[in-house]
């Protein structure tokens, strides 16, 4: 059968309780060992997704680099095109291949700020970013596999919309709380247990005292 959307895993590194980062942003959960586990899976992907807050709040670079490997294309959602010039992500998009997902909401300056860099930049959506319109043109551009590493509204959107095939979590012996603190899944939630994804646990890894959950949706 004929592939509508690529495959995608949801990853990521949440406290006991639930949480994917503080209130304040600190979203150091993960430990060496699992970091090098998560390099290892990044290599194997076609490419890796992330919202605009995590690149905001987060700088990350998205790369292979407690391994050796290639790099998987780097995918930023970001409706409105406000990345900063100077993240971590525009700044080596000379280097590594990374596509900047739009909706036509953007404005003129945004887009000819983004296109002043090497990067692909893609329109899905009038308003906000239409994910599962964003898969099928990935998945032309021949991206098979999807490896998403948040935030949580990001999250949500694929959980909400069935858009992602398995999970993967490293969960981490922190506790964290507060209502304001970033949970693994934001957005509005499910109003019954019955509507959630039905999953079913592939596999439990044991690192020191993280623990990395596998599972597939059923
Ligand atoms: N522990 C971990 O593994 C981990 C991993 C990743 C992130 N984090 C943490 O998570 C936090 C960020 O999470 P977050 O929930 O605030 O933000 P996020 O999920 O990173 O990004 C959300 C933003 O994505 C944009 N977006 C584009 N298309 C969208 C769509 N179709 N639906 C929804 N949003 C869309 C929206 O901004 P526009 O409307 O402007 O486009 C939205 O505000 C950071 O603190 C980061 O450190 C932790």
């Amino acid at each position: 059968m004929e592939k509508s959307k690529p495959y995608v895993i949801l990853s990521a590194a949440i406290s006991i309780d639930g949480k994917i980062a503080t209130k304040t942003g600190d979203s150091s959960l993960s430990s060496k060992q699992d970091s090098i586990r998560l390099h290892k899976l990044r290599s194997k992907v076609d490419a890796i997704l992330v919202g605009k807050n995590t690149v905001l709040q987060d700088d990350p670079l998205l790369t292979v680099r407690h391994i050796k490997g290639k790099n998987p294309t780097r995918i930023i959602l970001d409706s409105k095109g406000t990345l900063f010039t100077k993240s971590k992500i525009l700044q080596t998009s000379s280097d590594i291949s990374t596509i900047i997902a739009v909706s036509k909401i953007i404005s003129k300056s945004n887009l000819d700020k983004l296109n002043k860099f090497p990067v692909d930049v893609i329109t899905a959506g009038q308003n906000s970013i239409n994910i599962k319109l964003l898969l099928k043109k990935l998945l032309d551009k021949k991206i098979e596999t999807i490896l998403v590493e948040g935030g949580g509204t990001i999250n949500w959107e694929f959980i909400k919309q069935n858009l992602f095939d398995e999970l993967i979590i490293t969960l981490s012996p922190f506790l964290i709380g507060g209502d304001d603190a970033i949970s693994f899944v934001r957005g509005q939630g499910f109003q019954k247990i019955s509507n959630s994804p039905n999953l079913c646990l592939k596999s439990i890894k044991k690192l020191n005292n993280h623990l990395v959950l596998r599972y597939v949706k059923v």
